[in-house]
């Protein structure tokens, strides 16, 4: 008998647990395992694929030697592949004014070799970056043997890191002049010039099965980068892969992490250091404690602006998308220059404390369609900045559109409560109770909106919002409030 399946209820069916259990084990994601939602609307789009109707089928067959292939494809549905060149510049600026020449007269000069990994490097881009800093910031490693490895347990991302050639989107943060030195374009694309992947080697690694020993070179690695990987792993796994980095180093060597990872400031085994506030972790080196000690004398009085906190967005516009998105590219998804989600995030306030990045990231993510990823990290920045207005602004946004109606009224509720007076959130609540058809409720939010609304100039831009006029959204809210008279 043949079942149709329904993915966003097919999460009460028998073995769905077993199933979502086996995939959490198998890849450490452990973020799906609230996402029961998200994962049935996965797991059906492979099931559909092969002609699985029960999951209890699905599961014996992906643990069969025969479900190989299936394993691959359904890693290939589950992994989030967010990534771009120079994603979080702040980071490869420390890579390049700090850490590199410290290696490079330190703990490499004598071998004259230099061994990097990105960890959960998705498409490459991460790991050609790194290509790129070192042939144009170091030219004295061209006689060095130096190698850059990309590991992924997605291995068509790997596929697609092996042909370095790239839409514009993943060089988003990129300039024309940058695009004409190191890029070739053909068509669509910008092909990655060979010089840059000289010594660039991807594999297939799965950081939570495969053993790590199999990776690392003689002596150990001088830099690793593992970025917005761990944060889909529990803190049990995401300890036990900071304590297997640390091994994977030589002495001396650093660990850099993404700004959002859970522990930006200690890392244990990794003692603190002044560079920890950009994620970046030294393993201490006992022979050069004395050189260690300079340094991180002269990284401490690094000042604010050659070195500004991750957590903080001082000078940057209030969305750095909306200039660089300018909405005539062809190759940007067209979600990104049109959604109503969009549209909503676009009139975010923004406030100092949380990483430019990171909000841009769960736009990104939110406008990819990747909701429940986007929801994911907001939480996580949350955990970090529970006062944070807009990140829960955010997460209200990011939950209605996935029809978390309650839990989005929540956030709003939160928004309201740690600032009464944010037009947008009365807003939006308006909105969600008129949807729940709660007309009393939707009339008072409104009402509210526009009290705050009425206290603006009519020609001044909306509070906290680049996109809306306030004379434009008093438009809209009397008319709606005609419309439900
Ligand atoms: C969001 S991307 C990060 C890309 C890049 N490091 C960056 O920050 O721009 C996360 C990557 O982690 C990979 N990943 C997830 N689980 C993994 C695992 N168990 N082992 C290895 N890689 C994994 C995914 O396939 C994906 O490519």
């Amino acid at each position: 008998m043949t079942r149709a399946f329904s993915p966003h209820e097919d999460f009460d069916s028998p073995g769905f647990e077993q199933l979502k259990t086996y995939v959490v084990e198998q890849t450490g994601l452990a973020y799906y395992r609230n996402k029961d939602r998200e994962l049935a609307y996965k797991f059906s789009r492979r099931m559909e694929k092969i002609q699985q109707t029960d999951y209890r089928d699905y599961l014996a067959h992906l643990q069969a030697e025969a479900g190989r292939a299936e394993r691959e494809l359904l890693i290939q549905e589950l992994t989030i592949g967010e990534t771009y060149f120079f994603r979080y510049q702040e980071q490869f600026d420390a890579v390049r004014d700090q850490l590199l020449p410290e290696l490079i007269k330190g703990i490499c000069a004598e071998r004259q070799r230099l061994s990097v990994w990105s960890a959960g490097c998705a498409t490459g881009e991460e790991i050609y970056s790194l290509a790129i800093l070192l042939n144009s910031a170091f030219p004295q490693l061209q006689s060095w043997d130096v190698s850059l490895l990309g590991t992924d347990i997605n291995r068509d991302f790997l596929r697609q890191a092996e042909k370095a050639s790239y839409r514009k989107w993943a060089l988003r943060n990129s300039s024309d002049v940058f695009l004409q030195q190191y890029f070739l374009k053909q068509d669509q694309e910008w092909q990655l010039l060979p010089a840059y992947r000289k010594g660039v080697q991807f594999r297939a690694h799965n950081l939570i099965l495969d053993d790590i020993a199999a990776l690392i070179p003689v002596g150990g690695f001088d830099l690793i980068f593992c970025r917005n990987v761990l944060i889909y792993f529990d803190q049990e796994t995401y300890r036990r892969l900071i304590v297997d980095f640390y091994r994977a180093l030589k002495p001396g060597g650093w660990l850099v992490l993404g700004p959002a990872e859970l522990t930006p400031l200690s890392c244990e085994p990794f003692a603190p250091h002044a560079l920890s506030r950009l994620s970046c972790f030294r393993k201490e080196d006992p022979a050069q404690s004395a050189e260690v000690a300079a340094f991180s004398a002269s990284a401490s009085s690094l000042s604010a602006p050659a070195f500004p906190d991750p957590f903080a967005v001082p000078e940057l516009p209030v969305f750095p998308w909306q200039s660089q998105l300018a909405p005539a590219s062809s190759s940007l998804p067209l979600l990104l220059t049109h959604s109503p989600l969009t549209e909503r995030l676009i009139s975010m306030p923004v406030q100092p404390s949380l990483p430019s990045e990171a909000l841009n990231t769960i736009r990104s993510l939110a406008d990819q369609g990747q909701l429940a990823a986007a929801e994911a990290l907001c939480r996580q920045f949350l955990a970090q900045e529970p006062l944070h207005v807009s990140c829960h602004y955010y997460l209200a946004l990011v939950l209605s559109a996935q029809g978390q109606t309650a839990e989005a009224l929540q956030a709003l509720k939160q928004v309201l409560y740690l600032d009464h007076k944010h037009i947008l959130a009365h807003y939006h609540q308006g909105l969600l109770f008129q949807q729940m058809g709660q007309m009393p409720a939707a009339r008072k939010a409104f009402r509210n909106a526009l009290g705050l609304l009425n206290t603006q100039q009519e020609d001044s831009s909306l509070p906290d919002s680049e996109e809306w006029s306030v004379a434009q959204l008093k438009a809209l809210l009397l008319l709606q409030q005609e419309e439900m008279a």
